[in-house]
């Protein structure tokens, strides 16, 4: 099984609000060999010997190791595949794995995926069963929050359908893709910061946060729009859903529902139950789920206004550089990277000042465009620099590098981890 790490050209947090992102597949990967068992168990083995093997057995519901062991993508993998063929395949056959790779972790490039993807079609591979890509995606998605991060869906989705030299557009709920051609003559680079962003551990908290900040936002807005249209009923779940057909809604009536509902950016859990008429219980249950009561209670300083500019802004960038890739406008391009880059920074607050850092070298060197890409925190920078540049601008990138000294936080990274070029690779598939 190969199975690609990714870049997110643009559209960052985006596709858990139900608004499209703009990833392309990329030359690092992970390998994984697996042979058939003729039990239910799934043993786990891994080159690197920071990761301990792993067995367990296979049912609908595998209790975790705990949080981010690496065991647990295995085990999310599996069970939401459990959970879906249980009631038509009588026996499920358990395997042994062994997996390498070299998609830097905790970077925003999507190894953890890429390793759920992977133990997804060994698995289906030893039991003989297949599934349409776009399916195995989307229950994936929702199968890999089992590792505790409410992630969405475009890493899975990316992973399974990419094509080669293509970025590829990503609609969710329900799932649509679109290939884009990435013209010839321009290339990504990716630069490591070098802080790592691990979302089972440290990014967790910080990640959820902003998942919840983005449906309690909706929720209230939902809320206004009802009240406008003389109660009638309005389900918004997701910031996206603003923009469903049955709404009519311009950008600028959008807009202007922002700036009416939230007239201020923080908000206590209090005030929102206040605004929602709800219990705080209420809240905590509905939309805090990813926390526990006492986590929840903490949360007083919920940022409903610049998350939702952030995500509903982004999304129309996204649309925008779809448009500017489809007719290779690509100074059009990359100035929507640098104002997806900003707007990720001040609004939804996801950057660190060593990814600001990268973006502002990138810019004084003459890329196209910059931008943290991943759920941030850490992890890479990605630029657009022209492809007779790229030699030059590596170089310069190499020279800041070493003045910042090297900056790892753990073990974890390679020197050929700091900068490469990402090639758009093709989907994961099973290698015989
Ligand atoms: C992580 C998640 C994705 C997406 C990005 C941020 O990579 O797995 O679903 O939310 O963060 O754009």
């Amino acid at each position: 099984m190969r199975a690609p790490g990714r870049i997110n050209l643009i559209g960052e947090h985006t596709d858990y609000n139900g608004l499209p992102v703009l990833p392309m597949a990329i030359n690092r990967e992970i390998i994984l060999v697996a042979a058939p068992r003729d039990d239910a168990v799934v043993e786990l083995h891994n080159t690197n010997p920071c990761f301990e093997p792993r067995a367990f057995t296979i049912s609908s519901d595998i209790e975790p190791y705990q949080l981010g062991d690496w065991g647990n993508y295995a085990k999310a993998a599996v069970q939401a595949l459990h959970r879906h063929f249980a009631r038509d395949v009588s026996r499920l056959q358990g395997l042994r794995a062994l997996v390498d790779g070299n998609v830097p972790m905790a970077s925003g490039l999507a190894s953890s995926s890429a390793l759920v993807v992977a133990f997804a079609l060994a698995f289906l591979n030893a039991n003989n069963l297949s599934m349409e890509p776009q399916t195995l995606a989307e229950l994936l998605a929702e199968g890999e929050q089992y590792v505790g991060t409410r992630g969405g869906g475009m890493d899975q989705a990316v992973c399974l359908m990419a094509q080669a030299g293509h970025a590829l557009k990503i609609e969710f709920f329900p799932t649509r893709v679109e290939q884009i051609p990435i013209p010839p003559g321009y290339s990504f680079v990716v630069c490591h910061s070098m802080v790592e962003a691990p979302k089972t551990l440290s990014a967790r908290r910080a990640y959820n946060v902003r998942a919840a900040e983005s449906r309690l936002a909706a929720a209230l807005l939902g809320k206004a729009l009802s009240r406008k249209m003389q109660n009638r009923m309005v389900a918004i779940e997701r910031l996206g859903d603003l923009y469903s057909t049955d709404l009519h809604l311009s950008e600028a009536e959008i807009d202007f529902l922002l700036q009416e509902t939230f007239l201020k950016d923080n908000y206590t859990l209090g005030e929102i139950a206040y605004m929602l008429g709800a219990s705080e219980d209420f809240v905590c249950r509905k939309y805090l789920s990813a926390f526990s009561p006492e986590e929840a209670r903490t949360l007083d300083r919920l940022k409903l206004r610049s998350r939702s500019r952030h995500v509903l802004s982004e999304g129309r960038r996204v649309r925008q550089a779809a448009e500017a890739l489809r007719v290779s406008e690509m100074n059009e391009f990359g100035k929507l990277m640098y104002e997806s880059h900003e707007s990720c920074a001040t609004d939804y607050e996801v950057s660190i000042p060593e990814l600001d850092a990268l973006v502002a070298i990138a810019r004084e060197s003459g890329a196209l465009g910059s931008r943290l890409t991943g759920a941030g925190f850490g992890g890479c920078t990605i630029s657009l620099v022209e492809n007779a540049l790229v030699e030059g601008f590596v170089r310069l990138l190499e020279r800041s590098h070493s003045r910042g000294g090297d900056r790892t936080e753990k073990g974890n990274l390679t020197f050929d981890d700091r900068i490469f070029v990402a090639k758009p690779m093709p989907a994961a598939m099973v290698l015989r």
